[in-house]
């Protein structure tokens, strides 16, 4: 990939760079009310369309896919939307006010989805028939799979643009994209599940553990991608 600026396994795209620093925010929001709600119900109504958008997108190009190669790439698709509460939250952690606009400009993951398939082949695949939609614009792209998190953590996060139509104009909203494999995101809920559940304060030992699992199931998903790949080549031979 030519011309990518590269911060931590963060990368941004030239083009995106310019536009960022450029442009700033993009979605321009009506006149908040008095206290504001307006623009919160509106801001909540943009995501949830990208949102929307983003998994019909995704379930599209499953059943493409299984029409052209008789193959789901897609196991299952979860979405969500992050909640008022934990948005304040993350602000504050970041140390912005809660404000519409930080929220809009500092919060990548307010509309949220995770698409979980059977192996990492089928991650990059996705990743790339994303990078291909001429109106989704990838952001950022993080790759944990490549460059595992010292937690253990592996999955392929985008932060991608999506234009959504209104009655009277196109904003562009953030949607975070997780693409992992089943036993990544077994692993994941697991480790999310001891996070949140000691605080982030687990013992040695049990972290210790969690990042061997993770060793393991990196090395289970590398096994279980050649065996299907011997599979399909035992297919074609027939
Ligand atoms: P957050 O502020 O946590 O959202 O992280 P970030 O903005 O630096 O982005 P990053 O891509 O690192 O993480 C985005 C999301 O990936 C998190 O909100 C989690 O859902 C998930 N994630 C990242 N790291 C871990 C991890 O170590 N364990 C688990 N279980 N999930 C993780
Ligand atoms: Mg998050």
């Amino acid at each position: 990939m030519a011309n990518i600026h590269f911060c931590s396994y963060l990368w941004y795209t030239e083009y995106e760079m310019a536009r960022i620093l450029r442009e700033g925010v993009t979605m321009e929001l009506k006149k908040p009310g008095d206290n504001g709600i307006d623009s919160w119900r509106e801001v909540t109504l943009i995501y949830n369309a990208a949102l929307k958008q983003m998994e019909t997108k995704m379930e599209i190009l499953n059943e493409e896919f299984q029409h052209v190669h008789q193959y789901n790439p897609i196991e299952h698709i979860k979405a969500r939307m992050k909640s008022a509460e934990s948005i304040v939250k993350k602000l504050k952690r970041y140390g912005y006010d809660s404000t519409i606009e930080n929220m809009v400009n500092y919060i990548n993951d307010i509309a949220g989805i995770r698409i979980i398939c059977s192996f990492t082949s089928d991650i990059y695949r996705i990743a790339d028939m994303i990078s291909g939609q001429k109106d989704l614009k990838v952001v950022a792209t993080k790759d944990y799979i490549t460059y595992p998190k010292e937690s253990g953590y592996r999955s392929y996060h985008m932060i991608v643009s999506v234009p959504v139509y209104l009655s009277d104009r196109i904003v562009d909203a953030k949607v975070e994209v997780q693409i992992r494999t089943v036993a990544m995101d077994f692993w994941a809920s697991l480790e999310h599940k001891i996070h949140y559940k000691l605080e982030g304060a687990a013992p040695a030992k049990i972290k210790n553990e969690l990042v061997e699992c993770a060793k393991l199931i990196a090395d289970l998903d590398e096994r279980m991608r050649i065996v299907n790949e011997d599979i399909l080549k035992l297919g074609e031979d027939l």
